[in-house]
């Protein structure tokens, strides 16, 4: 038959437009987890709608339009005021940061001439704008797919337009306890906003039962894992979770290849038979980078016959450099390496190699694969899929091992194979590291064996077909029940 219409809804389009030395617009893949798992889902006649990563002047709407519709992409164009206040303001100085447990500080993060209320507004005019171009998309049948915290207020606006939509939502990041969340001014509006989809995913349990208690409490709603109940509306909202994956074969397919073979080669001479620890983050506050720093500054302080035979790189990936907060991160972090290097540096190799920069597929591949130790301390992350994707690249004979922060969504699927640690412990986490470089090849074995089975077994793909049925099912209910 014809196949399901799937219209994706993220803020972050697969493809973000920047402008070549010539003045031309080009597109590259955005990094972050949510497009690496969405672009894995299949098997649907698929369209994106979304920001196309900056503000886009309209004279030079035009031009793009044609690459984009090459790649089923429909932009949605927000002011610039609109942009800074929304993407900047809102979505990632309040709901990022309070979602991972940083408290809101009181209008701190603001210019004495923007407030909370005109971030809100803006909030509030981007996701009717998102909404506009979903109905410029929409056919009957369609089933839309809202994703991450940008869009908490689309399904309301969409139900209304269309009250029998397919609407589900799903949540990237953690949903904080309601003690934090009952923090957010804008608490019910945000809450009522998602609850108008038929469908509402999280990663983890933790995570759903944080969502339903903070309805409960704040809304007065009645709730179970299940679901919300809205006797006033007469409507259910499901709530169930849905651990996101990534595409194992699309990496180990990728290692066979000739030519990352002879990447893989040259890095290991490169790194001169020394010890590769690795961390892959978007530079964020969330990832614990200076945790990271710290606890191998101290496994260095303490392991003195380690300090020729080991090394750090760490990928930091530019990220939202217009916010404040993401401004000072990459300061600190950048004096901080400065400061290590100088301690345990010689005439010729430091131990830490630092890369504001992103990789490209080809060479991530290459280097989880020759990494001995990935390194993820993050101190709250959603799910964390480097995570996977170092497993994904490890061979059965002499894999790597993973050291993983506890408050990564992963710990709760690849917490048995993984040296799980909390971050926010130097000792700790220096102790983890060292621990893992001096383990034996049973046990790495054995535990890589229990990780990679997971990620084989629990893909992105699995996760989209799971989601989308579930929300097939669930709309099928609701049509059963007026
Ligand atoms: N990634 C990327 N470019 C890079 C490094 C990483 O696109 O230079 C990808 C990486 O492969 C992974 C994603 O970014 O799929 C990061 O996802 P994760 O869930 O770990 O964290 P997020 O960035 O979403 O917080
Ligand atoms: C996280 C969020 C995504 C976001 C990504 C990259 O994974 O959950 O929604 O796309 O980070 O951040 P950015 O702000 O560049 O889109």
């Amino acid at each position: 038959g014809k196949e399901q219409r799937l219209i994706i809804v993220a803020n972050r389009l697969p493809f973000s437009a920047f402008k070549g030395l010539a003045g031309d617009w080009k597109l590259q893949v955005s990094p972050g987890g949510l497009v690496s798992a969405l672009t894995c889902v299949e098997g649907y006649s698929l369209t994106w709608v979304g920001w196309p990563g900056q503000f886009i002047e309209e004279t030079e709407r035009e031009s793009l339009k044609e690459a984009f519709g090459k790649k089923d992409c429909c932009p949605v164009y927000l002011d610039a005021d609109t942009t800074d206040l929304f993407y900047n303001g809102y979505c990632n100085s309040i709901l990022w940061q309070l979602f991972h447990y940083i408290a809101l500080q009181q209008e701190g993060t603001l210019s004495e001439t923007e407030t909370v209320q005109d971030q809100y507004e803006a909030y509030k005019r981007a996701n009717e704008e998102f909404m506009k171009a979903v109905m410029s998309q929409y056919q009957e049948g369609d089933i839309v797919w809202v994703h991450d915290y940008h869009l908490m207020l689309l399904p309301a606006l969409l139900k209304e337009e269309m009250p029998d939509m397919k609407v589900g939502w799903f949540l990237h990041t953690p949903f904080p306890s309601s003690e934090i969340f009952r923090t957010l001014p804008q608490r019910d509006d945000i809450l009522m906003g998602v609850l108008r989809a038929d469908l509402v995913g999280f990663h983890t349990y933790d995570y759903a039962r944080h969502f339903v208690s903070s309805c409960c409490r704040i809304l007065g709603l009645e709730g179970t894992l299940d679901g919300i109940e809205n006797a006033h509306m007469g409507t259910i909202t499901r709530v169930a979770v849905f651990p996101i994956g990534i595409d194992p074969d699309k990496w180990i397919n990728e290692l066979d290849t000739p030519s990352v073979q002879a990447r893989i080669l040259e890095m290991r001479g490169q790194f001169s038979g020394r010890k590769v620890l690795l961390g892959v983050d978007r530079l964020d506050m969330v990832k614990g980078i200076p945790q990271k720093l710290l606890a191998f500054e101290k496994f260095l302080e303490e392991n003195p016959e380690w300090r020729s035979h080991v090394l750090l790189v760490q990928i930091a990936v530019p990220s939202r450099k217009d916010v404040p907060e993401y401004q000072k991160l990459t300061s600190g972090v950048h004096e901080m390496v400065g400061r290590i290097n100088g301690r345990f540096g010689s005439l010729t190799q430091n131990p830490i190699h630092f890369l504001d920069c992103s990789l490209d597929f080809h060479n991530l591949c290459a280097l989880y694969s020759v990494t001995d130790v990935l390194v993820v301390s993050s101190l709250r992350d959603g799910m964390n899929l480097v995570s996977y994707e170092f497993v994904a690249c490890q061979s059965k004979e002499s894999p790597g091992v993973l050291v993983l922060s506890e408050f990564a969504g992963a710990a709760q699927s690849l917490g048995a194979g993984a040296i799980l640690s909390n971050p926010y412990n130097v000792n700790e986490l220096s102790n983890a590291i060292a621990y893992a470089l001096k383990m034996s090849d049973g046990e790495r074995q054995q535990r890589h064996r229990q990780n990679f089975m997971h990620v084989k077994v629990h893909t992105a793909q699995a996760w989209g077909e799971t989601f989308i049925s579930e929300l097939h099912d669930t709309h099928i209910e609701a049509a059963l029940r007026t």
